[in-house]
């Protein structure tokens, strides 16, 4: 039997979708002030999908899409979001990035209870900065079955023009079920790692039972299209085309470049950095990059991941020059010599005024577990029993990271944007972000103002690391 590990997913398969996502105008008082809003409907719900590569599977989804549908919005405009739970678990959003009010913050048991099935539940926020981000369910394993999608703020200002833009999402999938890819073998919980053995469908997964072993991944997908069935972008010679590159994919780094073309990146997370052109660009999972290339190089290319695998498994795009004769797309080349920008090589564009007198609060969290254990912890905890970080409204936070595992770890905080802490330069070029890969070894700071009041999850982005207790909670006293 070929079917992917999604196929658990049956009930509320059927389920009558909600309005299908017209935005609608209206206007409304939010903030004390008159601001457009944009209303979207999202339902989620079961269905089946075709990633182009065979086989067709169910997944869950927005819409009955994967990804969900884009929502496209001007800065200061309020995002509003009707969301309808038709799955058979609840389920909740999370706007990946965007720093909103506590309570609009989608993650259960922390922010808010999880929309239970046939609930319906309105987010509603200020859209701020822009940028680009994704908005995924933080309940459970739901970001891997499907549940996210593409949020784009463009500017209130006109901002930079270009000829052509692409919003690109990476994910990652499994297609095969030979070899038990498509079930999981739950680790213990009982703290003897794969001991336990038994594999099982997903269908019976919870947390309440132990952590899931990761999947392995052999399919990969770029807008919920697999090569070759995806569509090329198409570009015209001397286009200035921009791509917002996201990863939303559950436990998969992508090294990507884009044959015959060097990318120069322009905002990380949504924060615009001095442009830096580079060959390969590395993006962990809920990281975004901005980039910008010139299309002077007319042919059939492919953008793609560098990694062995990644790039046969469907992660890669064709662009292709309008009027170009060429039928084969040809595959970028990764060796020593190219460049490749690592965040050392970036500074913020626009130099942060902060008060530097502010008082400061460090926590250590060291990074580890996987090897002996089933479980990744911070501080050698695993959540929910793990300490909160607790600070006042005001303060400056540094986090002082080192991971002593052998994986990288994408540590993601919520709510707010934090400074990468960089020995090398003056405070003000340090790059703002909102995910960090930590990798093997390695120790690095980041730093950040508390001002958003609430409890803000922190937490590795790698939904397997998160689930399995790589995660804690920041309280910021109002
Ligand atoms: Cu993408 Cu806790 O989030
Ligand atoms: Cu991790």
């Amino acid at each position: 039997m070929n079917i992917n590990r999604r196929t658990f997913l049956k009930a509320g398969l059927g389920a009558a979708f909600g309005a299908c996502m017209p935005s609608i105008f209206t206007s409304s008082g939010f903030a004390g002030s008159e601001k457009k809003v944009r209303e979207f409907h999202f339902s989620a719900s079961a269905a089946k999908v075709n990633l182009g590569i065979d086989p067709e599977f169910v997944a869950w989804t927005y819409n009955g899409q994967v990804p969900g549908p884009e929502i496209r919005v001007r800065e200061g405009e309020i995002i509003r979001v009707v969301l309808k739970n038709y799955l058979p678990e609840g389920t909740t959003i999370h706007w990946h990035g965007i720093p909103v009010q506590n309570a609009m913050d989608g993650v259960p048991g922390i922010t808010q209870a999880a929309v239970k099935p046939g609930d319906t539940f309105v987010y509603e926020f200020e859209a701020k900065p822009a940028g680009s981000f994704i908005y995924h369910s933080h309940a459970k394993y739901q970001l891997d079955q499907g549940l996210y999608g593409p949020l784009v703020i463009e500017p209130s200002n006109s901002g930079e023009s270009y000829d052509r833009e692409y919003t690109l999402m990476l994910e990652d999938w499994v297609m095969k079920d030979g070899g038990g890819v498509a079930q999981t073998q739950r680790r213990s919980s009982m703290g003897h790692g794969m001991m336990g053995g038994m594999m099982r469908p997903r269908m019976d997964f919870g947390p309440e039972d132990g952590p899931l072993l990761e999947p392995v991944y052999d399919g990969y997908a770029v807008n919920g299209m697999g090569y070759p069935a995806i569509r090329p972008l198409e570009v015209k010679k001397g286009d200035k085309v921009r791509l917002r590159l996201l990863n939303s994919s559950s436990s998969t780094i992508y090294y990507l470049r884009l044959a015959g073309h060097s990318l120069t990146i322009t905002h990380l997370d949504s924060n615009p950095i001095q442009p830096v052109e580079t060959d390969v660009l590395r993006i962990g999972m809920g990281e975004r990059y901005d980039v910008k290339f010139t299309a002077d190089n007319p042919g059939n290319w492919f953008l793609a991941a560098s990694e062995e695998g990644f790039g046969e498994s469907g992660l890669r795009v064709p662009v292709r020059y309008l009027g170009v004769i060429q039928k084969e797309a040809q595959m970028p080349t990764f060796d020593r010599s190219l460049r490749f920008a690592t965040y050392e090589d970036f500074r913020a564009l626009h130099p942060a005024k902060e008060d530097p007198a502010a008082e400061e609060r460090i926590f250590s969290q060291t990074l580890s577990g996987g090897m002996h254990s089933p479980f990744w912890t911070i501080n050698g905890q695993v959540y929910p029993d793990a300490d909160p970080l607790i600070v006042r409204n005001g303060e400056r936070v540094k986090l002082s990271y080192s991971n002593h595992s052998m994986m990288p770890h994408p540590m993601h905080l919520h709510g707010h944007f934090f400074k990468v802490v960089n020995p090398a330069l003056p405070r003000e070029l340090w790059i703002s972000k909102d995910t960090l890969i930590v990798d093997h070894m390695q120790r690095i700071e980041i730093e950040f103002i508390a001002d958003n009041p609430g409890k803000w999850f922190h937490h590795c982005h790698n939904l397997y690391h998160m689930e399995a207790g790589m995660a804690n909670v920041v309280v910021c006293q109002g």
